[in-house]
């Protein structure tokens, strides 16, 4: 499922609408270039699960931030700086799989581990300054599911590009 945004509110508002439709302990892996948008996404997100969207910062330095949300704990990581599996796992990452929602920038490390408890990807590509494209590719049927859901919102306000 592709969209194309072309606004950093339009993406906020197609995370929300994302995060309203997102089940307890989903995990979703972000990909993407630098300025993409992977943590203004994450920020509609937030909100969509009844978190405050102030309280989603990058967490680039930190490598993992967590919030608070109706749905239960966020967990918001970002893997750039790390450069093996090890590193990774010293974070805890796979300690809250199936605890709170995992949300996962730069996740390409660890894909293939995310393959085995099932996952959404998201690519963002920036087209122009402000435009970008959001594709959501579900692994697994639960997520496939939450995409069934999210059709089923008001998405009319998007670009859409099109439907799997
Ligand atoms: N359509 C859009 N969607 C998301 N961000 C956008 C868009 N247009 C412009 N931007 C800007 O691009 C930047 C995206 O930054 P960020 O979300 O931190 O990216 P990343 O986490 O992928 O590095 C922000 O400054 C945001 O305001
Ligand atoms: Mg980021």
């Amino acid at each position: 499922m592709t969209f194309n945004t072309s606004s950093a509110i339009q993406t906020k508002r197609l995370g929300y609408l994302l995060g309203k439709n997102l089940f307890p302990a989903a995990c979703l892996a972000l990909s993407g270039e630098l300025g993409s948008g992977k943590t203004c996404l994450v920020q509609g997100i937030v909100s969509g699960l009844g978190g405050d969207e102030n309280n989603v910062t990058s967490p680039s330095y930190t490598l993992i931030n967590q919030y608070k949300a109706l749905q239960g704990i966020v967990y918001h990581a970002d893997l750039y700086r790390l450069n093996s599996k090890d590193q990774i796992y010293e974070l805890g990452l796979e300690e809250n799989w199936g605890d709170g929602m995992v949300l996962i920038e730069w996740p390409e490390l660890i894909l293939h581990d995310l393959n085995r408890i099932g996952f959404m990807q998201i690519f963002l590509k920036a087209l122009t300054e402000c435009e970008r494209r959001i594709e959501l590719v579900p692994y697994g049927n639960a997520y496939q599911t939450v995409l069934n859901n999210l059709r089923r919102e008001d998405i009319s306000a998007f670009t859409f590009l099109c439907t799997l």
